[in-house]
């Protein structure tokens, strides 16, 4: 396998309703990052045909981010349809119990990567408080995260959704071959009005052991799409001269 180089750590956010707009982005980025991400918003929207399309007419590396939650039978049966897909990676909740996470990896039974969402970026300790999780998670979520990753491992996913506050956590309890895929990135340090909570900047992923950076409004709203792109891909190579791999 080629080395991996700085922007096939990017994995864009195609957050977008039609297919048309995605096709678009997948044009204007196609070379500037490895990896893009279909979300529920364009999958409901342009379906398994489009991403069907993306995968094998155009030979694009897809993130299938559906974030299944459901009983174990019914997410095992979405996870055959999503494995015949041919999509590199793809998402459920790490949620209430092994079963759902046990019954995903063994649906797909290693053709497409099971990752575990551990808990979502846009998730603060109070929202934990809110929702009646207990103190020693509510007041760390951090806690909650490695709780829920150790689930994710030991139901054999392939590694995890997390936020780059928890990822060099995770490398160190579960080993660097279990993956941090980490959303919530924001170049410039964050200063956001948006839904993110927990965001760090690109190096600081980088640094914490991401595997890939999942980046959606930063580049999607950019002027100059590209240019944020390729201004990430910079962020990213100086993290990794700095920090062997
Ligand atoms: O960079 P931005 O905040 O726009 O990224 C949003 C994207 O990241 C959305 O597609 C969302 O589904 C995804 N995301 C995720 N896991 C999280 C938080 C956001 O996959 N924990």
């Amino acid at each position: 396998m080629p080395a991996k180089e700085a922007r096939d750590y990017i994995v864009f956010a195609l957050d977008v309703p039609t297919a048309g707009q995605a096709e678009e982005l997948v044009d204007e980025l196609g070379q500037e990052v490895g990896m893009f991400k279909v979300g529920l918003e364009l999958f409901i929207n342009s379906g398994p045909d489009f991403v069907r399309r993306l995968v094998t007419d155009r030979k694009v590396r897809v993130f299938l981010d559906l974030k299944l939650h459901d009983i174990p039978v019914t997410v095992g049966r979405a996870m055959e349809r999503i494995a015949a897909m041919g999509v590199a990676m793809t998402t459920v909740h790490c949620g209430e119990n092994r079963g759902m996470l046990e019954a995903a990896v063994e649906a797909a039974a290693g053709r497409v990567k099971v990752l575990g969402v551990t808990v979502l970026t846009s998730v603060a300790a109070a929202d934990l408080r809110y929702a009646g999780f207990e103190e020693r998670f509510s007041g760390h979520p951090q806690e909650l995260v490695k709780h829920r990753a150790a689930m994710a491992f030991e139901c054999g996913c392939s590694g995890v959704v997390c936020s780059g506050h928890e990822a060099a956590e995770i490398k160190k309890n579960f080993g660097k071959d279990f993956m941090a895929v980490v959303p919530g990135i924001r170049p410039d340090g964050g200063g956001r009005d948006d839904d993110q909570r927990r965001t760090v900047t690109p190096a600081r992923a980088l640094a914490a052991g991401a595997d890939y950076l999942v980046v959606g409004r930063p580049i999607r709203d950019a002027g100059d799409r590209r240019a944020a792109a390729r201004n990430i891909a910079g962020q990213v190579a100086r993290a990794l001269a700095a920090v062997p791999v």
